[in-house]
């Protein structure tokens, strides 16, 4: 007997999905079958994660725009539901530090507070709102994934507004899996382990990177954006059909570990 995990019929949305764990997540759900539209700020990393769903034979839409802009999030989602017949899978992937950097709580400015409150809570706020409402307009039912952090299993010391933001959509996701279950939608929260993606490959000093790797339970390298991937991949197929409220890492254990490094360097 085998147990397959298949996503064909479907269509899948993807914020952010133009690089890192986003990127990673639409092209694993394109080998499982769905057609993924990509949304990105960034128009050319949005067109080459469509030319990698499509080598899968999916069909692949970029959209370009900012998640943090309620008005642009509508059309976008809305658009991506015309072009695809519907959305049945929804990953708020948007969210990070942006050009931030990891402080002591008393050195963020109001300007940084908000703009990872907006670039994480919000943004994902905004396209839980406009994916559950062209789900519940069809009647197709459907799935959402919200991307969040292992930081909220913990004091998130120097990340203290991002670890805040992250830990409000845990709670709206938990809030979301009540409100939108009439309608068969199931929403859901994710996290990676500390993931070499391009960017943070580049950012991590060396030194704190091996005291990160060293201190993982399961062993290993640092997470790899796939891994998140096939969590993503799990939630949205109907091995998942009854798990909806719920927070899941896939981090080889770190965050479970006691001795987690602090983050020290941005
Ligand atoms: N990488 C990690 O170690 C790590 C750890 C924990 C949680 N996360 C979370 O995983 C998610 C993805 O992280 P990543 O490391 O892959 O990020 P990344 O920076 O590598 O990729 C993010 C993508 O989103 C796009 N983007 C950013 N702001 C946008 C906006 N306002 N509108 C549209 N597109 C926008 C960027 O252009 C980029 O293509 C984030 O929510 C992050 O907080 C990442």
């Amino acid at each position: 007997m085998t147990i397959p995990i298949t996503l064909a019929g479907t269509s899948a949305l993807v914020t952010g999905g133009g690089a890192g764990i986003g990127r990673a997540v639409a092209v694993r759900l394109a080998q499982a079958g769905a057609n993924v539209a990509v949304t990105d700020i960034v128009a050319t990393a949005a067109w080459e994660t469509c030319e990698l769903v499509r080598a899968e034979g999916r069909e692949g839409i970029a959209l370009i725009g900012d998640m943090t802009d309620p008005d642009q999030v509508d059309q976008l989602i809305e658009e991506a539901a015309q072009r695809l017949g519907g959305v049945h899978i929804g990953v708020n992937n948007v969210g990070m530090l942006g050009k931030h950097t990891a402080a002591p709580f008393l050195e963020w400015t109001a300007r940084a507070m908000s703009d990872v409150v907006t670039g994480n809570l919000l943004a994902t706020m905004y396209s839980c709102r406009a994916e559950a409402t062209a789900m519940i307009s069809r009647g197709i039912g459907g799935v959402i994934v919200n991307v969040t952090s292992g930081e909220t299993t913990r004091p998130a010391v120097r990340l203290a507004p991002y670890g805040a933001a992250k830990a409000a959509i845990n709670h709206l996701t938990r809030t979301l899996a009540i409100e939108l279950a009439p309608h068969r939608i199931r929403v859901n929260a994710v996290a990676p382990g500390t993931t070499l993606t391009h960017d943070v490959a580049a950012r991590l000093g060396a030194e704190y990177r091996q005291a990160l790797k060293a201190s993982i339970p399961l062993g290993g390298e640092l997470s790899d954006p796939r891994d998140l991937a096939d969590l993503v991949l799990f939630l949205a197929s109907d091995l998942a059909a009854h798990t909806t409220g719920q927070f899941l890492l896939s981090d080889n254990g770190a965050f479970l570990s006691r001795s987690r490094p602090e983050l020290t360097a941005g």
